[in-house]
């Protein structure tokens, strides 16, 4: 691998997908130039790695100019004029120069800006990929990842009444991207006819990822209608079609209760209705069951599904390896959700993923609910080879950025394995 000597690091103000600023980077050794666009969650863990707004009146508070100050000021003067073998030495470099735990010195937007545009520079020296950059520094076979589309939006997503985040088709039933694909685009036209015709034409507005929001108030109605139109397009729920929730239960919890369909529920009660779910219903995967700080309610549902569905943490993890090593001593989940900006670099996310796969977990790759049109993790997903991704629905500019990025790879790369994930138990 080449060396590179930086000689621009800077940065500057866009929008994302819902509207916020957000932050675009650009590095450059005189020669190339690459730049990379950071997203932003609404659903946050407590424990994500800091956001830099400057707070304010501008934009509500939302500005993003001290990230931009601190790329080209602190981070610029550290990076410029320096020789780095790898992506993994400007992220230590950062790392150092901020200092703190959560990145709350510099910004993590500030820092994953440059850290993901460093790692395209790094790319198009060695003349590879952006995936086969990612594979070398993750040391992984590359695959493409079976997606996780995300066609009705709850929660904080939406303006709607579902509690449950989010509701998924998992085309894993298909032998390539281009068929799960074309099935998940077919599933999602007849979605959007299905809840019209059921509901009315509002029922086909849309939320944060591109998913819909009919006017329903319980989790089966909108699982209901999904494997409707699973049938109705034309494939078979539970063959070649799997479901999957994000119940980002945190955002639905407060002291000690879920409040979920008209409901209060305890925690073991949750349990035993998500353990209905799944068998009323072909779900594979559930991620953040419960709060982000329940690990030990996580470890009970584990125990009792975790040999059938993919049990995913999100909010509890942060994509952070200290809290995903308790997770694994705790036997919390079987899957991780990895997020870039959860922790802030290119290098720490590979890392995490690493662990998790290691300890014989699963780890997804995922989207932000504000994201911006870069498919910096199409390239990632494919990398790190570890079978999934979820990048919302097959709709909107920011979200089939990355869906046509992974058709893309796997066009010119037809040698590439389409990923045949385990969904424990469940194929
Ligand atoms: P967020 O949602 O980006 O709003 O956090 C995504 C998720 O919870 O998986
Ligand atoms: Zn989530």
């Amino acid at each position: 691998m080449k060396r590179i000597i930086f000689e621009q690091v800077r940065a500057r103000q866009i929008f994302d997908s819902r509207g916020n600023p957000t932050i675009q980077a650009y590095t450059g050794d005189g020669e190339i130039t690459t730049t990379a666009s950071v997203p932003s969650g609404a659903s946050t863990g407590r424990h994500e790695a800091l956001e830099l707004r400057d707070g304010g009146i501008e934009f509500g508070g939302k500005g993003v100019n001290r990230a931009i100050e601190n790329v080209e000021g602190p981070i610029a003067s550290s990076l410029i004029h320096r020789s780095f073998a790898d992506v993994r030495e400007v992220d230590l470099t950062m790392i150092k120069l901020d200092g703190t735990p959560n990145k709350s010195a510099l910004g993590a937007n500030a820092i994953l800006s440059v850290s993901m545009a460093a790692a395209r520079l790094f790319s198009r020296k060695n003349g590879l990929e952006l995936f086969e950059y990612i594979s070398s520094v993750s040391g992984r076979r590359p695959s493409i990842p079976v997606p996780m589309l995300n066609i009705i939006n709850g929660g904080v997503h939406a303006g709607g009444e579902l509690a449950v985040q989010e509701f998924l088709i998992v085309p894993s039933g298909f032998k390539n991207i281009f068929d799960a694909l074309r099935a998940s685009s077919e599933i999602y036209q007849s979605l959007k006819a299905h809840l019209k015709r059921k509901y009315g034409p509002f029922a086909s507005n849309i939320g944060d990822e591109g998913g819909f929001v009919p006017p329903v108030k319980k989790t089966e109605d909108a699982l209901q209608s999904i494997v409707e139109s699973v049938t109705e397009a034309g494939y078979s729920p539970g063959t070649d079609v799997f479901l999957a929730i994000d119940a980002a239960a945190s955002e639905f919890y407060r002291d000690g209760i879920y409040v979920i369909d008209g409901k209060e529920m305890e925690p073991a009660e949750l349990g035993d209705y998500y353990i209905s779910l799944a068998s009323k219903f072909p779900i594979v995967s559930i991620e953040d069951p419960y709060d982000e700080e329940a690990f030990e309610d996580f470890a009970i549902l584990n125990k009792r599904i975790g040999s059938k569905v993919q049990l995913i943490g999100d909010d509890i993890y942060v994509t952070n390896s200290a809290r995903i090593r308790r997770g694994i001593e705790m036997k919390s989940s079987n899957a991780v959700l990895i997020k870039l900006n959860q922790i802030g670099t290119v290098s720490e996310t590979v890392d995490s993923s690493l662990l998790a796969v290691n300890a014989g977990m699963n780890a997804v790759v995922s989207h932000r609910s504000g994201e911006t049109t870069d498919d910096f993790i199409a390239d990632l997903a494919v990398g790190l080879g570890t079978g999934q991704i979820k990048t919302g629905a097959p709709a909107r500019g920011e979200r089939v950025a990355k869906y046509n990025r992974l058709m893309e790879i796997a066009s010119g790369h037809p040698d590439i394995p389409f990923s045949s994930v385990v969904f424990f138990g469940r194929k």
